[in-house]
């Protein structure tokens, strides 16, 4: 990588509207070397390899996924407790970053029985779903905004002969369960999992519990301190500067 060191790796993945024309995404980019891959009928993935200074107008409406180089050097197949997962760069959920892994050591931790429904909430590539099924979790509802993170993973349900149904693209802030959860995972960015805190918590039974991921440690005194008399704190999970929860649904 030494020649690249001025330079960043970004992927943008960006979902079209069915009706919207590729052809001015491409004419748009091309020019700003920024190359225009289909991905499917409705989504775009846009790469590019730039300088640090460069400046990229005309992508100012667009929303960015920026990866880490770390994220843009993980391999497309990860191995995890015995799945085969396909996880595309632009997919979060190869179990190794510290807000998943926290996620499941809690998870690990949980009682679930085969009667457990579980709500994965921006599952990703599906991982934390598929570790809940593997621990006889058969009722799980499991969505992401992202249409590119579901239809991997449904791709990675169907080569591990597990449900696909499970998943759905949904914005959580349209999305209604079919029942409510035993246990709810969150693994999501701190401003989202802020704005949608009590609605999550309005997801799970009384007593049940939700595993709330992705807080960097500098946010935690906040999120703890955000927290009403609704739910308590059964467990916390620091690794690297990212805190997990384990909390209990009082009412
Ligand atoms: C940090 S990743 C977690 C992925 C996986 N659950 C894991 O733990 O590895 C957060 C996921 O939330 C999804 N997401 C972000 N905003 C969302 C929203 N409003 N509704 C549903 N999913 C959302 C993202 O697309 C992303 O896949």
């Amino acid at each position: 990588m030494d020649e690249y060191q001025n330079y960043y790796q970004l992927c943008v993945v960006c979902s079209v509207q069915e009706n919207e024309d590729l052809e001015i995404y491409i004419q748009t980019l091309e020019p700003l070397s920024l190359s225009v891959i289909p991905v499917s009928k409705e989504i775009v993935q846009i790469q590019a390899l730039f300088f640090e200074e460069k400046k990229t107008p005309g992508l100012t409406d667009v929303s960015w996924t920026v990866l880490s180089e770390d994220m843009w050097n993980q391999p497309d197949v990860v191995t995890i407790n015995g799945l085969k997962l396909q996880c595309p760069k632009t997919v979060f959920g190869h179990g190794d970053h510290p807000t998943t892994q926290l996620c499941q050591e809690i998870l690990r931790d949980c009682s679930l029985t085969s009667e457990s429904h579980l709500i994965d909430v921006g599952t990703g590539s599906g991982v934390l779903s598929f570790l809940a099924w593997q621990r006889g979790v058969s009722s799980i509802e499991a969505f992401d905004i992202d249409p590119f993170a579901i239809a991997t993973a449904r791709q990675n349900a169907r080569d591990n002969t597990i449900p696909e149904e499970m998943f759905s693209v949904s914005d959580l802030f349209d999305w209604q369960p079919q029942k409510k959860a035993d246990v709810l995972i969150a693994n999501l960015p701190i401003d989202i999992l802020e704005r949608a805190f009590d609605r999550l918590r309005d997801w799970v039974i009384l007593d049940g519990l939700m595993i709330v991921s992705g807080l960097t440690t500098t946010w935690a005194s906040q999120f703890e301190a955000s927290l009403g008399p609704s739910v308590s704190i059964v467990k916390k999970k620091i690794l690297d500067e990212w805190g997990c929860y384990l909390l209990k649904v009082n009412f």
